[in-house]
C-alpha cells in the first residue's frame, strides 16, 4: 500500500511565524523556514544545539500546531529495534495458548492467531507508521542511540515501512512529519545527515530571550525580565562546565517572580543561583568570580532600550574578571 499525501499544512513561513508564536514557541525565520522546507519536501528535520536551546520543543509545538499526535522516542545507550518498533504481546499470546488448548483447530491456525496485529505491542517507530493521520514522530537525543540503531533507523526513514516477519511489510498510511534532535554527545553519520535537512539553534540573542520570557512567564514585570536576560547574556560568556540555557532563563524567572523579586540583586542571585548553575563547580565559581561583576554590570548598564546588542555584550564581557 502506497503511502497517502498528508493534508495541506500551514501555509508560508510567516503563518508558521504566527502559528508558532500562538503556541508559544518564539522562532526566527531561518527555524520556520526549516520547519517549512521539511514539511513541504517530505524531509525530517534534524536539529542539532546546546543543551536547552528549544530543540525538542520544536516538534512539541508543531503538533500541536498541526492538531496531530506527537509520538517520541527517547533515544538512549543501547535502544535495540524492538524497543523502539514492535515487540510480542507475550502475556496476551500464552493466555490465548491456554484458552486455545482444547480446540482441535491446527497448529498453523493457532499460530497465525497469535502472530498477527492484535497481539502486536506497537512502539514509537511503528505506532508513527500505522497511525491513521500523519503525526509528529520526535525521534529524541539520537545521539544518545548506538550507530547500530542510527543505521537501522536510515532505513525506517527512507521508506517508512517495515517488515514483521510473521505478518508481513507495513507500509506508513501518510509519512509522519520527522524531528531529529542531538546535542551532539557523538558525531551522526554522513548517510543520516544526508537524509535530513539540518537545523542549528544557538543559543538566543537578548531579545529572542526576552520575548520568550515574556512569553512563559507573562507576569513578570518588564524590568526584571530585562535583567534576567542581560544577566543571561553575560554569564554565558564565562567558561562553565554546563551553560545555563532558555530552560534555566525559564525556572529562574519563575523563582524570582515566586520570591516576589521586583528587581536583580546580588542576595536575589544567590539565593536562586541553583536554577541557574546545575554543577558544583560552577556554582562556585560563579558565586566566587562572577556573581556580583554580573550584577552590577547589569544593573548600571541601564534598561533594554539603550540597546543590549551582540557589541554592548561583548563589551561588557570583555570587562568580568578573567577566569582564574
Ligand atoms: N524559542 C522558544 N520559545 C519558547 N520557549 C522556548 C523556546 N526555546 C526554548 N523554550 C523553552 O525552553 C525549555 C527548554 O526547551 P527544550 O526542552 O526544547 O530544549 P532542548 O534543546 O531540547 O534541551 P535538551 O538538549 O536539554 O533536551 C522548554 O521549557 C521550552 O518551552
Ligand atoms: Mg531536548
Amino acid at each position: 500500500m502506497a503511502s497517502a499525501p498528508r493534508p495541506a499544512t500551514f501555509g508560508g513561513i510567516p503563518q508558521i511565524l504566527d502559528v508558532l508564536k500562538e503556541q508559544g514557541y518564539i522562532a526566527d525565520r531561518a527555524l520556520a523556514t526549516s520547519v517549512h522546507l521539511s514539511i513541504v519536501l517530505n524531509k525530517p528535520l534534524l536539529i542539532e544545539g546546546e543543551a536547552g536551546v528549544g530543540k525538542t520543543e520544536v516538534a512539541k509545538v508543531m503538533a500541536r500546531a498541526l492538531g496531530t499526535d506527537l509520538i517520541r522516542l527517547q533515544c538512549y545507550e543501547g535502544l535495540d529495534v524492538h524497543t523502539a518498533l514492535y515487540e510480542w504481546n507475550y502475556q496476551r499470546q500464552m493466555l490465548r495458548i491456554k484458552l486455545e488448548e482444547a480446540s482441535l483447530r491446527p497448529v498453523e491456525d493457532k499460530e497465525h492467531v497469535i502472530f498477527s496485529e492484535p497481539f502486536l505491542l506497537k512502539r514509537p517507530l511503528l505506532q508513527a507508521i500505522t497511525a491513521e493521520r500523519a503525526p509528529v514522530l520526535l525521534i529524541d537525543e539520537v545521539d544518545r542511540a548506538d550507530e547500530e540503531f542510527e543505521a537501522f533507523l536510515l532505513e525506517v526513514l527512507s521508506d517508512f515501512q517495515v517488515s514483521i516477519p510473521e505478518i508481513g511489510t507495513i507500509t506508513a498510511r501518510q509519512i509522519p512529519y520527522v524531528v531529529l534532535t542531538s546535542n551532539r554527545t557523538r558525531e551522526l553519520s554522513d548517510a543520516l545527515r544526508r537524509r535530513c535537512l539540518y537545523l542549528w539553534i544557538d543559543y538566543p540573542s537578548f531579545e529572542k530571550e526576552l520575548r520568550i520570557v515574556h512569553s512563559k512567564v507573562p507576569a513578570i514585570n518588564d524590568r526584571l525580565a530585562e535583567q534576567i536576560c542581560a544577566f543571561m547574556q553575560l554569564v554565558r560568556t564565562v567558561p562553565l562546565s554546563k551553560v545555563p540555557g532558555i530552560a534555566e532563563t525559564l525556572d529562574w524567572s519563575a523563582a524570582l517572580l515566586a520570591l516576589h523579586r521586583e528587581h536583580l540583586d546580588a542576595q536575589a542571585v544567590e539565593e536562586t543561583l541553583g536554577c541557574l548553575c546545575k554543577d558544583q563547580e560552577d556554582l562556585v565559581r560563579v558565586r566566587a568570580q562572577y556573581l556580583a561583576p554580573i550584577v552590577d554590570a547589569v544593573r548600571t548598564a541601564g534598561p533594554a532600550t539603550d540597546g543590549w546588542n551582540p557589541e554592548r555584550i561583548a563589551s561588557l564581557a570583555a570587562q568580568l574578571p578573567k577566569p582564574r
